[in-house]
């Protein structure tokens, strides 16, 4: 027995100095991706004319790395991107999924062109106030970071934190989605990767499934064949803290469970009322009957979260900023390239419900001028700008000449950090018109 115990706490120290000796070796990524990001980094402030009129790209800059100190625990990373104020939502993700996730914090910093030090023209910097609120914001996601860092089971994260100036306050609505989720995906080190937003909370199931190997395998081989395995999502019926509290509960649920919930309609299919078509394709019905995987249809407005893999699944479109259609266009460009739908039988995904975001309600109200009472928005309307984007998108993907437009730091950095897998050059196919009909 001693002997075993002996050799066993050899062979663990002999393996510990192997890794440690490893990553010695190679200097941090975090480092090298944030390095590279701010190599032609050049401060201006972002203005919402010429983001909205002239696709003018963000201004990020990467301020911090932190990286996990923990060893990937299963071969899926859950790439997510929030802003400064959601870390709880973040801690809240990382305690449902006890695998690696990546994710970029956001800060944005308004600085009104009234200080004295960027008169002359845009080669400024920070002001001192926003230089100490980006001091003082990168100190309290540290100590968040290290809290979880310290724990052996929540994720292994791997975390970036951005800020981008704005020289308006509506500007400073523009929150670069795309951009975050294509920087946070930088960091993923795994084969397989999922884009999820911060307030879905991830069941159990997917942990539990990854301690079983014939699962990454039965997943990769079907994420091999470009196929994007789609975790249904769920909301509670409830908002507010009971709302949060059943989405705490669900999380943990055994599917068997999940399906009483449902059937008593204390969890919905996400965005039932407001939104069914983002997920009716999924077809929940089938879904608490099904044991084993099913194919479904793409059909327009289709918005699942999905499981794909590094070597082929998309990035995501820049020019989509504040907020909507974003990931409606994203799984348009999954159809465009050819990929089909398998819905996972024992994953899901359920949103922890929180207050509405400034822009979300600015974009609502847009939407519902036009849809409801035909209001003409001016061209700088958000709504506006998302609707023209999308169309543009849909013209593409019917013509086959779709292209997703990328941050031009981040192609760079692709094409220097040879450790980063290629950017997926997928082929795309001219899709039937009458399918966004
Ligand atoms: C922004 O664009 C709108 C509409 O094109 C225009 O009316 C407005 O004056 C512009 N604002 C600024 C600050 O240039
Ligand atoms: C959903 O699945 C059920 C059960 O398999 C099936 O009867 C139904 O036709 C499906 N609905 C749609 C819209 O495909
Ligand atoms: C698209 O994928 C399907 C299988 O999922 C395959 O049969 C078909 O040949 C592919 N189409 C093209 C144009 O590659
Ligand atoms: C995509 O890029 C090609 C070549 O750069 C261009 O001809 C085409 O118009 C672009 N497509 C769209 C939809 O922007």
């Amino acid at each position: 027995m001693n002997v075993i115990f002996v050799g066993s706490a050899l062979f663990v120290r002999t393996f510990l100095v192997f890794i440690s000796f490893g990553e010695a070796l190679s200097p941090n990524r975090g480092e090298q991706i944030k390095n590279c990001l701010n190599e032609n980094f050049d401060f201006k402030r972002t203005n919402w004319n010429d983001t909205i009129e002239r696709d003018a790209p963000s201004n990020l800059k990467v301020e911090t790395t932190w990286s996990s100190s923990h060893v990937s625990r299963y071969d899926l990373t859950i790439v997510t991107q929030l802003s400064f104020d959601r870390m709880p939502a973040l801690y809240n993700q990382c305690s449902t999924y006890p695998g690696p996730m990546a994710a970029a914090v956001y800060l944005p910093l308004l600085q009104l062109d009234d200080q004295l030090h960027i008169l002359n023209g845009e080669s400024g910097d920070l002001n001192p106030e926003n230089k100490e609120r980006v001091r003082k914001e990168v100190e309290r996601v540290g100590r968040i970071f290290q809290e979880i860092d310290n724990r052996n089971d929540m994720c292994q994260l791997d975390l970036m934190f951005l800020w981008e100036a704005f020289d308006s306050k509506q500007a400073s609505l523009l929150y670069p989605v795309n951009s975050l989720r294509n920087y946070a995906r930088m960091q993923v080190r795994t084969n397989l990767l999922s884009a999820i937003d911060v307030d879905m909370m991830i069941s159990s199931s997917v942990g539990r499934a990854f301690e079983h190997p014939a699962t990454l395998k039965e997943l990769t081989s079907a994420v091999e064949d470009r196929q994007a395995v789609v975790l249904p999502a769920f909301e509670p019926q409830r908002q507010g803290p009971y709302g949060r509290m059943v989405a705490d509960e669900s999380c943990k649920a055994s599917k068997e469970n999940l399906a009483i919930k449902f059937k008593q309609k204390s969890v919905l299919q996400f965005k039932l009322k407001v939104f069914p078509r983002g997920h009716t394709p999924t077809n929940y019905t089938k879904w608490f009957q099904c044991t084993h995987p099913y194919k479904v249809r793409y059909q327009r407005m289709y918005e699942p979260w999905y499981i794909g893999n590094v070597k082929t699944a998309p990035f995501h479109d820049v020019k989509f900023r504040g907020y909507g259609l974003n990931k409606i266009a994203h799984v348009a460009s999954l159809n465009y390239f050819n990929f089909t739908f398998l819905v996972h039988p024992d994953f899901w995904i359920i949103h922890r419900p929180h207050e509405d975001t400034a822009v979300r309600k600015v974009v609502a109200r847009e939407a519902s001028d036009v849809n409801k009472f035909g209001v003409k928005l001016p061209k700088n309307a958000l709504y506006y700008k998302v609707t023209q984007l999308f169309g543009d998108a849909k013209r593409g993907m019917i013509r086959g000449n779709f292209n997703i437009t990328l941050d031009t730091s981040m192609v760079r950095c692709y094409n220097t950090l040879t450790w980063l897998p290629p950017i997926p050059s997928s082929q795309g196919f001219p899709v039937d018109p009458l399918i966004f009909i």
